[in-house]
């Protein structure tokens, strides 16, 4: 049976797209599971992470606005399957709000594909909006992406709050937290010392012992539309990634 994990943060530019590919494609790569990424945000920076520089005529956004067949938005590439979005996704939540069972849309998009992989992962939008409450919601666990900086906790505990235990209370019951992973630390930085002292004392266990460190490689792999082990497999965001990816194994998370 396909895990589902959805990939979240209310705060942008905190490195969950560069997780959700790398990841992905470190399970897929090392631990040999059939992975499908899913791009659910409208800036659609997954997207062109995976080599997708030019607008796709099908997207996520024809599968939640006109009831486009998941199937037939997949693009498939070595590593990994990628469902791609576009600019028009942004628009898409509002007119999810007047429709029944709106919360639901994306969980019934990926079940005619399930069966196909292993690990689905989802990339959510730096909101929490419709959008991730549809990933949530159709989700076996999430990931919460944290930078490593001084204000990353704050939100934090409004995201398990008011995000995370209305869906278990309301869509979702069986819905893991699977854990916090730090981004982007420095280790030159105290004050990132001290951010991840912070966090691992408000959330011990939660919070993955893999840190991801700065790396520039990372950035430049994103440009260039590759993973970082096509990439750069030497480098010390491959490295970190490859060792989240077992982290994962490790806590059952598939
Ligand atoms: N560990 C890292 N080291 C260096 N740059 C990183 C790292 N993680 C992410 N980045 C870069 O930071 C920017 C934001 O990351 P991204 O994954 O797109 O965040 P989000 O999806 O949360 O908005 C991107 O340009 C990305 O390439
Ligand atoms: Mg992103």
């Amino acid at each position: 049976m396909s895990k589902i994990i959805s990939i979240i943060n209310h705060k942008g530019g905190v490195g969950k797209t560069t997780t959700a590919i790398n990841l992905g494609a470190a399970l897929s790569l090392f631990h040999k599971k059939k992975v499908l990424l899913i791009d659910l945000d409208g800036q659609a920076n997954l997207t062109t992470h995976c080599g997708v520089f030019t607008e796709p005529e099908n997207s996520i956004f024809e599968v939640l606005y006109s009831s486009l067949p998941m199937k037939d938005a997949i693009l498939s590439f070595p590593t990994f399957d990628l469902v791609p979005s576009k600019l028009d996704l942004s628009g898409v939540e509002i007119s999810l709000v007047n429709r029944p069972a709106r919360e639901m849309a994306v969980k019934k998009a990926i079940k005619t594909v399930s069966d196909n992989y292993d690990l689905i992962l989802i990339d959510c939008p730096p909101a929490l909006g419709l959008l991730t409450f549809n990933a949530l919601t159709a989700s076996d666990a999430f990931i919460i992406a944290m930078q490593t900086e001084f204000f990353a906790l704050h939100g934090l505990s409004r995201i398990l709050t008011e995000v995370v235990d209305v869906v278990r209370d309301n869509l979702n019951e069986k819905l893991v937290f699977a854990g916090i992973v730090a981004t982007m630390f420095d280790k030159r930085r105290a004050l990132h010392g001290d951010a991840l002292e912070k966090a691992r004392e408000n959330y011990g266990d939660e919070m993955f012992s893999t840190v991801i460190r700065i790396n520039s490689s990372l950035s430049d792999a994103s440009a260039d539309g590759k993973h970082i082990f096509d990439y750069e497999p030497t480098s010390r965001g491959a490295i970190d990634y490859k060792s989240l990816a077992k982290e994962c194994i490790k806590r059952n998370l598939l």
